[in-house]
């Protein structure tokens, strides 16, 4: 017979998701979502078995026979949020550079004087794997307690094999035994290695390093930063045509800090989603709406840049599945998926309902996992607990964590 797990009761709200036809929605406060008031939700065997008013959900699943019952009296349940962009697993402090940007300078400064990625790059090379596993693990530590239940996370510090093997092997060792569901990224293509080549170094990646990541097994998702500076649309298709060809699914670094051809490029070749996307057209949004690839804001490194952030509004005019990701990153060093819908909605024009589907479902689609991100009945029990009387609050608490509990499957995790 099936456990009844998890009862979460006398929730003020439960957020399913958005209503079918809905998006984008447009007022705050419009009928975007599906919420449900004075709410409970019951589990078995880790999914929704029931969403709905605690009366009803508690006459058929009641509280006392559940092995965890919990009074969400005056909170808020909403879908554990989904962090489809970072590349939390690095070693090193790059804290200064933080200091130097305030003082003017650009990221691409920092980057030609061999600091920024390549800093990190050093210091990922003299790390051994365990060093990362630990840094990785207190990472999503901190992102299970801010309601993250699942999170991607690209290796890209290595540039070449054996450290772009050993940071795909820290992500592999760290989700092993943590409830935080991993989804690993190869991007090998992260920059071109000092000293080096941009074409000869596409070489490597396509020729050595694709094959040996493939092997190993662990990515699932191939990504490339297509920028001024860094890897053309050319280089970048290679990679992920290489990618596709051993089963990595692309994903595209577009248009962060110039306009290159990155979005039309993932329109292109099918990527999952296209992220970043600050100096992206209409036209280039309307071509990854044809091409149903996701597209993947990341305010909080515009925030960190002081730099103008997507255009977050043409996309949802253009009726495109707008995710939102934190990039923590030691150039975006924020873990917080509730701090990247308060900059959704403040710097961007989007509700927090929008900013609340961009953060859940649509950041589960930039992964390839629609069924993830919602509580619908049958849906993973993955839910955060928001100690207030509504999801407005997610955004409008912004630098703090408005998170008391995490659920993964029904079952507490922090
Ligand atoms: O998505 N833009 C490329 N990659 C990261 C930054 C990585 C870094 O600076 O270490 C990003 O913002
Ligand atoms: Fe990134």
């Amino acid at each position: 017979m099936s456990q009844l797990e998890t009862v979460v009761h006398d929730a003020s709200e439960v957020v399913v998701g958005k209503r079918e036809g809905e998006w984008p929605g447009g007022d705050p406060g419009d009928e975007l979502l599906e919420v449900h008031e004075d709410a409970a939700v019951a589990v078995v065997d880790g999914a929704v078995a029931a969403v709905g008013s605690t009366e009803d959900v508690c006459r058929e699943y009641p509280a006392e026979n559940a092995e965890i019952a919990y009074d969400a009296g005056g909170q808020t349940v909403v879908p554990g949020f989904v962090d489809p962009h970072t590349h939390a697993v690095f070693a090193g402090d790059r804290s200064d550079e933080f200091e130097a940007k305030l003082r003017g300078k650009s990221y691409q400064d920092i980057l030609a004087e061999g600091g920024g990625i390549l800093r990190t790059v050093r210091a990922v090379r003299d790390a051994t794997e365990a060093d990362l596993v630990a840094d990785l693990r207190e990472h999503l530590d901190a992102m299970l307690a801010y309601g993250t239940t699942t999170v991607e996370v690209k290796s890209g510090y290595g540039l070449d094999a054996a450290n772009e093997l050993k940071l795909l092997g820290a992500i592999d060792d760290a989700a092993s035994d943590h409830p935080i569901d991993v989804v690993p990224t190869f991007m090998g293509a992260h920059a071109v290695p000092e000293g080096r080549d941009a074409d000869e170094y596409v070489d490597e990646v396509v020729d050595e390093q694709i094959p040996a990541a493939a092997e190993q097994g662990i990515a699932e998702f191939c990504d490339v930063f297509c920028e001024e500076g860094v890897f053309t649309v050319e280089q970048s298709r290679r990679v992920l045509d290489a990618g596709r060809e051993r089963g990595l699914t692309p994903k595209v670094h577009a248009e962060e800090l110039a306009h290159v051809g990155g979005t039309k490029l993932a329109a292109e070749v099918g990527a999952a989603s296209a992220d970043h996307l600050l100096h992206s057209t209409r036209e280039d949004v309307d071509a990854l709406v044809d091409a149903d690839v996701v597209p993947v804001v990341l305010p909080g490194t515009a925030f960190g840049l002081g730099a103008d952030y997507a255009d977050a509004e043409t996309m949802l005019d253009a009726g495109a599945p707008v995710a939102v990701a934190t990039d923590f990153n030691p150039n975006c060093h924020s873990r917080s998926m509730g701090f990247a819908q308060s900059l959704c909605c403040v710097e961007m024009g989007m509700t927090p309902a929008q900013a609340l589907v961009a953060a859940t479902e649509h950041a589960a689609l930039a992964l390839d996992r629609p069924e993830t991100g919602r509580l619908d009945a049958g849906a993973p029990a993955d839910m955060a607990v928001v100690d207030a009387p509504s999801h407005v609050h997610v955004p409008y608490q912004f630098g703090e964590n408005v998170v008391d509990a995490t659920f993964k499957h029904g079952e507490r995790v922090a």
